[in-house]
């Protein structure tokens, strides 16, 4: 009588996760990006159903089987924040009530991140409040080029920070010369700038930026040899455009050439701001897709995406692996 010989894992030996158990889900804020990130895990994005009432207030229905499965939910909490994260709670509820066994949120920009402190009795910390309310449903994020990589210590989950930096500057590299000097827009900005002058081999210069509202600043002083040089302009987030705007006069002022490249993990250009960046000598933007970029601005904007570097993430915390 013929026998089968079937492979069984030793009792006790811990199997190696599937992909099949795996699930990624995106809410509305960045779908290209989550299907990218699905197509790069070989998956299919998990079937979800989210709209809104006619009163505005958002019904979800999770459409797939998530019980005892390693759910992965991608959503920026960009602009309007409120809405897009209540979506991703609200997508982490149904899952999490459904039996999931793991879930993970990839928020690729984390929106209140700049309102990290509090510099008056009164003031909320709106970074805290947001990590708080991301801990209720979720085990574990993923966030990238964080506004202030200390925000980790708000979540009482394990949170993977992932830098956009080896992207950006790789994207940035072709046509650089040493004419190039790279500009740290405020003090926040000097270690991301360093980053690049790690990989680049460029000379920093770097400016002290005093916030005077949300959308004017003063730009006090700038600090490094700029005459004559090509401005590279680095930061974590453009939002109305006003700190690079200040950054790009005060470089004129002191003699650089009106060739300015912007470089952004995270371009919001929120009113008015593409306008203004482009009344100004910017050559480039280079930025990510962490949240969606428009077709086309009045100026070149080259969008990296962030899809290879979350999928490589997801496989790696899927797998357990360090
Ligand atoms: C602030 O500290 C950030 O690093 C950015 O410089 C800032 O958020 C940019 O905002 P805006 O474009 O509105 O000046």
């Amino acid at each position: 009588m013929p026998f089968h010989c079937q492979f069984r894992p030793p009792s006790g030996a811990v199997e190696e996760p599937q992909v099949s158990d795996m699930l990624l889900f995106s809410g509305r804020a960045n779908e290209p990006l989550g299907r990218a990130v699905a197509a790069a895990l070989g998956i299919a994005p998990g079937r979800c159903l989210i709209e809104n009432f006619p009163d505005g207030e958002v019904r979800v229905q999770v459409e797939e089987d998530v019980q005892g499965r390693d759910i992965y939910l991608l959503q920026p909490t960009c602009p309007p924040v409120a809405a897009r994260l209540l979506e991703l709670l609200l997508i982490a509820d149904g899952c999490r009530k459904a039996g999931a066994r793991r879930l993970t949120g990839i928020v690729p920009y984390y929106g209140y991140a700049r309102q990290d402190r509090r510099s008056r009795s009164g003031e909320p910390l709106a970074a805290r409040l947001l990590a708080d309310l991301l801990c209720t449903r979720l085990d574990r994020l993923v966030l990238t080029d964080l506004h202030n990589p200390a925000i980790e210590g708000f979540f009482a989950v394990a949170v993977e920070q992932l830098s956009a930096v080896p992207l950006l500057a790789e994207g940035l590299r072709p046509g650089l010369s040493a004419a190039h000097i790279l500009v740290a827009p405020d003090q926040g900005a000097v270690k991301l700038a360093q980053g690049y002058a790690d990989r680049l081999g460029l000379d920093i210069a770097y400016v002290h930026k005093e916030r005077q509202s949300g959308t004017r600043v003063a730009i006090r002083r700038l600090i490094g040899e700029v005459a004559g040089r090509k401005p590279v302009i680095v930061d974590d987030m453009i939002s109305t455009g006003g700190t690079v705007a200040s950054t790009i006069e005060m470089l004129l002022a002191k003699g650089c050439r009106p060739e300015v490249i912007l470089v952004a993990s995270h371009a919001l250009l929120v009113g008015q701001a593409a306008e203004r960046l482009a009344g100004l000598p910017v050559r480039r933007l280079i930025t990510t897709d962490s949240l969606p970029q428009p077709l086309s601005r009045p100026f070149s904007v080259e969008v990296l995406s962030l899809a290879p570097l979350l999928a490589e993430t997801v496989t790696r915390l899927h797998r357990g692996a360090p």
